[in-house]
């Protein structure tokens, strides 16, 4: 039986400038406006966790202009529990704030049986968008984006889906996530010649994970690359919005004293990517003295890492996780903190290390 809807009111305040709200960054060259920090559903919003929880981090979302939240098919766990709960969530109160919210979803990564359930197909991306649509409840998404490329499968057809998917209403804006430098020109010229621009890139990204300023990073896609993936999207005039700029809590005051405390997601046995193997001495040593610079500052250290990643402005937004409302009210002050000086950038290069906790 569907629960009762609790009430409750947004803050009046949320789009006032100050300290804590968040700010907004245009997305690349589209009119679309997306906070600094925006809030991910890749964990805490599955069915292994507590919705009040989740709940209390929505709401504060919204009370803080946190109006982008992140969401695919497969979130969870299980698999689309994660819609599921927001489809809740949207009944129970924030609903009435659909006109406020960028919503986005994706299909690219196994999600069904069957030669439709995975990869880049039209087949599977109209359908999965489908689902995704009746798991949440909503007619639309704000973006829709293509997970993870798929090397089997025609760019022409993949993008050719994302565009009828635009001009059938059913996403605002479509974009691409994990794409290599290359792969992304080529697929924007793709829809550019359908009319449908590539508004949004999501790659991962965090100062212990910094492919995407890296020239010589290569995917096999078509040999050696020439340009980093943030000259690519700076060049094209599409916005990138990073994931994991936290690198899962390594970025965090989390896992300073060298354990994984309970709860954390390094301590979850559902979580199969983060571990307290990562908590290496290199790690520690670097993660500590990037905590010094950050204290030096007045801020935790999860507000330096996304200080840092904000100091570019070809990035329109950094996708934090929350277990927490308080993490989340944390991770969005970064947003209204001053930019870091040449001084402090120089202190932090030589412990933002690509590879670190890995
Ligand atoms: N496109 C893709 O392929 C892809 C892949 C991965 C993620 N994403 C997106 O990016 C989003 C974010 O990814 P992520 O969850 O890995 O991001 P993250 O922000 O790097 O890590 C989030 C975790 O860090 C900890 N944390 C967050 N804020 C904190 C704070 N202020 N103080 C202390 N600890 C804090 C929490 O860990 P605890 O849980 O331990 O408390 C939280 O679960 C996902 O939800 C998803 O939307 C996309």
């Amino acid at each position: 039986m569907p629960l009762p809807a609790t009430p409750w009111t947004a803050a009046d305040d949320r789009y006032d400038e100050g300290a804590g709200r968040a700010t907004y960054r245009r997305c690349g060259r589209s009119g679309l406006d997306l906070p600094a920090v925006s809030l991910g559903f890749w964990h805490n919003f599955g069915d292994v966790d507590r919705y009040e929880t989740q709940r209390e981090t929505l709401r504060r979302a919204l009370d803080l202009g946190v109006t982008h939240l992140d969401l695919a098919n497969n979130y969870g766990p299980p698999a689309g529990s994660a819609e599921v709960n927001f489809g809740r969530h949207l009944r129970d109160g924030l609903g009435a704030y659909r006109d406020e919210l960028i919503i986005s979803t994706k299909a690219g990564y196994r999600m069904g049986p069957g030669p439709y359930g995975d990869g880049g197909s039209r087949k599977y991306l109209v359908s999965s968008l489908d689902q995704s649509l009746q798991r949440m409840g909503l007619d639309y998404v704000d973006v829709f984006y293509h997970h993870r490329p798929d090397p089997s499968t025609p760019l022409e057809e993949t993008m050719g889906a994302l565009a009828d998917i635009v001009r059938s209403g059913k996403a605002l804006y479509v974009g691409v996530s994990n794409y290599s430098p290359a792969r992304t020109r080529d697929a924007a010229r793709v829809l550019d010649g359908l009319g449908v621009p590539l508004t949004v890139h999501q790659p991962s990204y965090s100062m212990f994970n910094r492919h995407v300023e890296d020239p010589a990073h290569e995917d096999g896609y078509d040999g050696t690359q020439t340009e980093s993936l943030l000259d690519v999207l700076g060049d094209l005039g599409v916005g990138a919005v990073v994931f994991s700029p936290l690198q899962q809590g390594l970025l965090t005051d989390r896992y300073l004293t060298g354990a994984a405390p309970e709860g954390s997601r390094a301590a979850r046995s559902s979580s199969p990517f983060l571990s307290s193997d990562n908590l290496s001495e290199t790690y520690l040593a670097r993660a500590r003295a990037l905590n010094e610079v950050a204290q030096g500052r007045g801020q935790t250290l999860a507000q330096l890492a996304l200080t840092w990643i904000l100091r570019d402005d070809r990035v329109t937004s950094t996708l934090v996780g929350a277990s927490s409302a308080r993490q989340l009210e944390d991770s969005v002050a970064a947003a209204s903190a001053p930019a870091l000086t040449d001084d402090e950038i120089a202190a932090i290069e030589p412990h933002a290390v690509h590879g670190t906790g890995r």
